[in-house]
């Protein structure tokens, strides 16, 4: 049994305040019985609940995309440091959730968290080939050179990185936009490293064909509608 506040946000992608509005509202019923209690406790299997006279159907899993502040580890328990699960705000926690991917401690941006397994093994698996995107400020630009191990593949010590694209987003190519397909430790810094470029900033802008959320601020996060879900599934 959960509260109705919070399955009503989790089942239609909302904040908790904005499902107690449309609940206070009186738009959701129960079993047929407009209710207005938002702590209601309701069984999300058992009991019918309706939306404007449609049915909801609670999504077994919550998606969120959050914009990673430095300082906090892409782990689900940090141990005595700080996680993306540990600064999600409380209305969105629940049992299970983790990050899909790794970002660095110093990386910002794009941060899906969710407690779908399957989802985050289909978009984190090389042999699938979803695009990471990330803009990358340098300490000296990069050239031709770079340009085209990149798009052939770098070396790395153990490694050999697919083939990458990376692109300007300045005048003097200190600012680069890279997009690799795989997430291999600190792949983008030793990609660089690899040519004596130093990586100052790294922020993850995109995941398969979605954007990060540009209204974001660093640490703040929202559900994802299933449309943008996707969006991350697709190769673009
Ligand atoms: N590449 C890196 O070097 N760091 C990250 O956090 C992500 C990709």
């Amino acid at each position: 049994m959960e509260r109705l506040d919070k399955v009503i946000s989790v089942a239609l992608n909302m904040s908790r305040s904005d499902a107690r509005a449309i609940i206070k509202k009186g738009a959701v019923s129960v079993n047929d019985r407009i209710v207005s209690d938002i702590g209601l406790r309701v069984d999300e299997k058992a009991d019918e609940l309706l939306y404007n006279g449609e049915k909801i159907s609670y999504n077994k899993f919550v998606y969120i995309m959050m914009k990673k502040p430095k300082g906090v580890i892409s782990a689900s328990d940090g141990g005595s440091e700080k996680t993306v699960v540990d600064i999600l705000p409380e209305d969105m926690k629940r049992k299970n959730l983790f990050p899909a991917g790794r970002l660095d401690k110093d990386t910002t941006g794009f941060m899906l968290i969710t407690d779908d397994g399957d989802f985050a093994h289909r978009i984190l698996s090389p042999k699938n080939h979803i695009p990471k995107t990330y803009t990358a400020v340098l300490d000296k630009p990069f050239d031709e050179n770079v340009v085209t191990a990149f798009e052939k593949g770098v070396e790395l010590k153990n490694d050999v990185c697919m083939p990458a694209l990376i692109t300007s987003l300045n005048d003097d190519n200190t600012v680069a936009q890279v997009t690799i397909k795989q997430g291999m430790y600190h792949q983008i810094k030793r990609m660089f490293a690899k040519f004596s470029i130093a990586v100052l900033e790294l922020e993850r802008t995109k995941m398969g064909g979605l954007w990060l959320d540009l209204s974001l601020a660093p640490g703040e996060c929202r559900y994802l509608s299933q449309n943008e879900l996707l969006l991350i599934e697709k190769r673009n």
